[in-house]
């Protein structure tokens, strides 16, 4: 039995090479993401730490494929369950995401954030039930053809979301995804990593959400910005996904 499982986590180990996020700050606190090695400590001992970041089982740090986009997966990746705890940040304040376990790996793609209003504690939410309203979509720029992605990765694998300043208080899960579409040219090729937290937006915004989006209505295989060649001059990139919401 322990050696199975010093074998599991060995194979884990060895076909790290995409990543997920370790850690987050909320207006500069530090907060805990999900490890891999939770999964295992659920598994050998019925438990893992409680944090605001939501399990999930991407063990191989991968990602959900577009042939997944119409299951529950595409909410917070695979097998994906909230989080026991909730971080707090201030309506107008920042998430800074950080990609592990080595930074980011992969230049091509866009950087996507999503909120959804929980109908109570974030750690009772059904992710089937979630509709998310985007509120940060990068894409590449132009004039330069860097896309977001290669920014995460020349910013040491950090990303910040700022959270609408309008934003009611209130309970939400906040959704950050990288699309990677280094295999985007073909099809099922793009590489969609998204990960979920349980935040508190405190403050005194007076907007509540838009009607969202379904995790399974947010993307199809086909979009025009999920199969398409990344390897020529992009002018004109479209954005996956719904309508973004300026706050
Ligand atoms: C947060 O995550 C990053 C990326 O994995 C890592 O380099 C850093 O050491 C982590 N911070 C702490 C305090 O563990």
């Amino acid at each position: 039995m322990k050696t199975s499982f010093a074998i599991v986590v060995a194979s884990a180990a060895a076909v790290m090479g995409h990543g997920f996020v370790t850690n987050f700050t909320t207006d500069a606190k530090y907060n805990q993401g999900f490890l891999l090695d939770y999964y295992y400590q659920k598994v050998n001992t019925g438990s893992f730490p409680s944090i605001a970041a939501w399990y999930a089982e991407n063990l191989d740090s991968g990602f959900v494929a577009p042939n997944a986009y119409q299951t529950a997966d595409i909410n917070c990746h695979k097998n994906s369950a909230p989080g026991a705890l909730t971080a707090t940040v201030k309506a107008g304040g920042t998430l800074t995401f950080s990609w592990g376990p080595n930074g980011w790996p992969h230049p091509y793609g866009p950087i996507l954030g999503y909120v959804a209003a929980c109908d109570g504690d974030c750690s009772k939410a059904v992710k089937t039930n979630l509709q998310w309203v985007k509120i940060q979509a990068e894409g590449i720029d132009y004039a330069s053809q860097v896309w977001a992605s290669q920014k995460l990765v020349s910013q040491g694998g950090k990303w910040t979301l700022t959270v609408p300043a309008s934003l009611k208080a209130g309970n939400y899960v906040f959704r950050h995804e990288i699309i990677a579409l280094h295999g985007a040219n073909s099809p099922n090729g793009a590489q969609n990593y998204p990960q979920c937290f349980n935040i508190a937006v405190t403050g005194s915004g007076t907007k509540t959400l838009p009607a969202g989006t379904l995790g399974t209505a947010l993307y199809k295989a086909d979009d025009k910005g999920i199969l398409m060649n990344p390897y020529t001059t992009i002018t004109s990139y479209a954005m996956p996904g719904p309508t973004l919401w300026s706050g």
